[in-house]
């Protein structure tokens, strides 16, 4: 009796503990099943990627391995952080504050990425300073191509560590250019490393993607050009700075090629060559409240070298200053070339101890021998309206070619002066082939334009269609 009472009860004991048991291998096997279909979802499959992290579609590259000291090589870290941030549509990339990252050559390479990354870029990144980082070079340091979507935002820098580059010489043969030598007689250079490749890269360069932003970081001593954007649509810069000294050779600040729809404003740059290059390919340019110099300013071109056509259209630079720089608002272009650049407005440009504030020159001849040509790449409808400051050596240029002239130039409200602060040549307005209207009294007066159009008109008609 008693042990049926017992039995019955060790009976109903193993009920209960089975049933209790049973609903919970349910419901753990319901959340796991969620938590797979979510995992899914999310696309991080990877069963070596940290989990930690990976919350809200973030990749944080410390969580891949990266020290952050300045001195142990982060690339990998960097690179399988990538390729996580890559797989999943919208997620974003960390490079934390605090932290200093030394990232060799690296490609975050995109055809087969999903859409709408962000690589948040709050630390520093520092490029490799000797030799055997850049192999025989590379034209860049770091790359986004492919890339359908991408944004790099944050309060971060990265550092090209260019110095080392900066004096050293392509080869024993090396001539400054005539640009390097009228702006400095010798660069400022802590060291240099003559086993460095003489390819020199671009810090930062996007390809082939659309729908680019860059917005607040800060791009520095870059080895060449800060920031490139070669062959990309629908591209915003905003809020960034480039800073690199006035005597780094070919630091460009932004170069644009082959690239349509671009928006930059709101940033600052100060460099040792163009604070943004306009070149062969790029229409729909709008440029507004940047800040520049010291630069050799903002130009289109040059365009046309060896004989090649070159197309560029629509570009607007407006409310934009420039300090301690070369040129302002220019346009120069190789003899021998064809194509056009046409529909330009550059208004309301402030300019402070500038060399030559508005410049064209059809006679571009950047280093080595050029020969005059009967080609040329057409220049018109070029608009300036409200230029204002002070020049150190000649107020405007145009120096055009003589079988294409340029037309369609309208100088509108220019009101500039000699600098005080600098020993002024103090040239004369200049102008050679060059037909336009003064929309108003200009100063100083600018006599040289011609008006209407040149007697030869049409005899580019061929090549300038873009
Ligand atoms: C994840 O998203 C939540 C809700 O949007 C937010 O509160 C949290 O800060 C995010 N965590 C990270 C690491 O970004
Ligand atoms: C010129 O470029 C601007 C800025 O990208 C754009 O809004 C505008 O539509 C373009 N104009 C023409 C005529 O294509
Ligand atoms: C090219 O032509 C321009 C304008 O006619 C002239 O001033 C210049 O001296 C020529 N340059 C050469 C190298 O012939």
């Amino acid at each position: 009796m008693k042990s049926m009472k017992i039995c019955t009860f060790t009976t109903l004991m193993i009920v209960i503990v089975f049933c209790v048991l049973c609903s919970s291998f349910e419901s753990c096997s319901a959340i796991r099943g969620y938590n797979h279909h979510f995992r899914k979802l999310k696309a991080t499959s990877s069963a070596a990627s940290p989990s930690s992290s990976n919350d809200n579609n973030t990749f944080n590259v410390l969580d891949y391995g990266a020290k952050g000291d300045g001195k142990a090589d982060d690339t990998k870290a960097f690179e399988d952080a990538w390729a996580d941030t890559c797989k999943t549509e919208g997620s974003t990339m960390i490079v934390p504050s605090g932290s200093e990252f030394l990232v060799k050559p690296i490609s975050f390479s995109g055809p087969n990425c999903e859409q709408n990354i962000v690589f948040q870029l709050d630390g520093k990144i520092i490029a490799p300073t000797d030799s055997e980082s850049w192999g025989s070079g590379t034209l860049q340091w770091m790359e986004f191509t492919k890339l359908n979507k991408i944004t790099i935002k944050g309060k971060g820098v990265i550092d090209g560590q260019g110095s080392v580059w900066w004096n050293n010489n392509d080869s024993p043969t090396y001539i400054p250019t005539e640009e390097e030598s009228t702006t400095s007689s010798q660069y400022s250079v802590q060291a240099s490393n003559e086993n460095l490749p003489s390819q020199k890269p671009t810090a930062l360069r996007f390809y082939g993607s659309d729908g680019v932003t860059v917005a607040g970081i800060t791009i520095q001593n870059s080895q060449q050009t800060h920031l490139k954007f070669d062959s990309c649509t629908n591209v915003q810069v905003f809020d960034i700075n480039v800073l690199s000294p006035a005597d780094s050779p070919n630091t460009d600040g932004i170069h644009l090629q082959n690239s349509q729809t671009v928006l930059i404003y709101s940033s600052t740059l100060a460099c040792g060559d163009d604070c943004v290059s306009i070149q062969n390919g790029c229409s729909n340019i709008f440029i507004h409240d940047l800040s520049c110099g010291p630069s050799h300013g903002i130009s289109i071109g040059g365009l046309g070298k060896d004989g090649t056509k070159a197309c560029v259209s629509n570009v607007t630079v407006r409310d934009t200053s420039l300090q301690n720089s070369l040129t302002a608002v220019r346009i120069k272009t190789w003899q021998g070339g064809s194509g056009s650049v046409q529909d330009v407005m550059f208004s309301n440009i402030q300019v402070s101890d500038v060399e030559t504030p508005i410049m064209i020159d059809q006679y571009y001849c950047d280093g080595g021998k050029c020969k005059n040509d009967t080609s040329s790449v057409a220049v018109s409808a070029i608009h300036y309206v409200n230029i204002k400051g002070t020049y150190t050596k000649e107020p405007l240029h145009f120096a055009c070619s003589d079988n294409i002239p340029c037309t369609g130039l309208t100088l509108d409200t220019i009101n500039l002066q000699e600098s005080t602060t600098q020993n002024a040549k103090s040239d004369s307005p200049f102008c050679w082939q060059a037909y336009g209207e003064l929309k108003t009294k200009t100063v100083p007066p600018v006599t040289c334009l011609d008006s209407g159009n040149p007697p030869n008109k049409g005899i580019n008609s061929n090549s300038d269609s873009c």
